[in-house]
């Protein structure tokens, strides 16, 4: 019965913070929240291999992940603000669903943050020797990518990866937060940047390259969009903020909604361009395919530009994935499921300090050692099963606790969470099998250190 021991309630709500968080965020901060997260490597680098297999129909695999995403978010909102503890759907899940729940979305959620910075680390790598090469700067072969990550050339090392996340690294351990004003400033650049795309792009079209539309078929479609799912990935920032919102039931919806909207919008019309202006199958091992659009086109100062926001836009993400993750296990080990030596805060600068640096060096040695794709499809998948638990344990909560108070009451209740965890049971059965295999390494792994460690060390025994 250990296994479904459970955090007090009461006594978590005695001790969260959330009295003293201020409520001062309206819907139109939430949407810049979002799309601060949202916009990264998904379109600027995925953008390409899901042309590969998708064709031009990648607008409609882009829409395909949006809706599976709004579903998600809504019930992930509601998990999200019910217990109004600052941090992660881990906390919740270990006052509601009990121990080995919360260690298995812990778990999954290193899939989320950890390795998605390990993924954007390597998306900016490609952006960064663009914008190099335009001043004639170029590194040796070896150290520009993963081994196996160009076919047939000789890569080792993925050094900018590495060196950039050493960086957010060290920002991280002495204490540097993304601030909301920060956050402006890089949703100003990102955003710019892709409507530069769409406005400088757009004349550039050779409608006749969307045909075929679907070369791949709808297998493509819905393996691309399996694909894309990362490019929204970050959109569970906005329910995180729902203890700081004036009014949580009116601006969280408008701030999801509105920020997969705006991305979703945005990213189609990025796909439209792009695969119009190159044949989709050309951008096979292009580590930079928007920019590199823009070159094709003839467009060199442009692209320039465009390599220049996405080097600045793409840190931001790197940053608040990066904070996720150590605040993930810091919890887990204050709980005693991790070594206690993981919850130690810095006397200096207040932060988990060496829970940052591991952190760090590990997901910066895999994003220098494992190629992007690879990454792309295990975060997604990691994720998706963790919105379905989310959705699932929405319902299994109004059953069991329907007196709790819920800042935000996802709507249409049942059907919603349904859908959502239907839609990311679709994109899961997407992925590659390799993929699965993966995922389902790392599941076991995890019960291992469960039954192996943790479930005997628990604070709650
Ligand atoms: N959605 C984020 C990105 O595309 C993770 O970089």
């Amino acid at each position: 019965m250990s296994l479904f021991r459970k955090k007090n309630i009461e006594h978590m709500l005695a001790g969260a913070q959330s009295a003293g968080l201020k409520k001062a965020l309206g819907a139109l901060d939430l949407t810049f929240l979002g799309v601060g997260a949202i916009i990264g490597t998904g379109i600027f680098v995925l953008t390409g291999t899901g042309a590969v297999q998708a064709g031009p129909a990648l607008m409609i695999s882009f829409l395909a992940a949006a809706v599976a995403c709004g579903f998600a978010a809504l019930a992930y909102a509601e998990f999200a603000s019910t217990i109004p503890v600052a941090g992660s759907i881990y906390t919740y899940s270990y006052a509601t669903l009990g121990e080995l729940a919360a260690w298995v979305i812990g778990w999954d959620l290193m899939l989320e943050y950890g390795l998605a910075t390990s993924a954007v680390s390597v998306g900016w790598s490609g952006y960064l020797q663009s914008l190099l090469a335009g001043f004639g700067i170029s590194l040796p072969v070896a150290l520009t990518a993963a081994p196996g990550a160009v076919p047939g050339v000789a890569t080792l090392f993925n050094l900018p990866a590495f060196l950039v996340m050493m960086a957010i690294t060290t920002l991280l351990s002495i204490g540097v937060r993304e601030s909301t004003r920060i956050n402006n400033v890089m949703v100003a650049i990102k955003v710019t940047v892709v409507l530069l795309v769409i406005a400088v792009g757009v004349f550039h079209v050779t409608p006749a390259n969307w045909h075929p539309f679907m070369p791949n078929g709808w297998n493509g479609v819905f393996g691309a969009a399996a694909v894309m799912f990362f490019a929204f990935i970050g959109f569970d920032s906005v329910s995180s903020a729902a203890e700081e919102v004036r009014d949580p039931k009116r601006d969280l919806p408008i701030g999801i909604i509105a920020s997969l909207g705006v991305c979703a919008v945005l990213y189609v019309a990025v796909a439209a361009v792009v695969t119009g202006i190159v044949p989709s199958a050309q951008f096979a091992s292009i580590s930079h395919p928007v920019s590199y659009a823009l070159q094709v086109a003839g467009e060199k100062w442009v692209a320039g530009f465009i390599d220049l926001g996405a080097v600045l836009g793409m840190l931001t993400v790197i940053l608040v994935m990066g904070y996720g993750q150590t605040r993930v296990i810091f919890a887990m080990s204050r709980d005693g499921l991790l070594p206690a030596a993981l919850s130690k805060v810095h006397p200096r600068f207040a932060t988990p300090f060496l829970t940052t640096w591991i952190v760090g060096i590990f997901f910066g040695l895999i994003g220098a050692l494992v190629p992007l794709n690879v990454l792309a499809e295990l975060i997604n998948i990691g994720t998706l099963a963790a919105f379905s638990m989310v959705s699932v344990a929405v319902l299994v909560l109004r059953r069991t606790h329907p007196a709790l108070p819920r800042a935000f009451r996802c709507p249409g209740v049942p059907v919603v969470p349904v859908l959502a965890v239907a839609s990311c049971l679709f994109l899961m059965i997407n992925l590659q099998a390799v993929t699965w295999v993966a995922f389902v390494v790392w599941l076991g792994l995890g019960l291992v250190v469960y039954f192996g460690y943790s479930r005997k060390r628990s604070k709650l025994t």
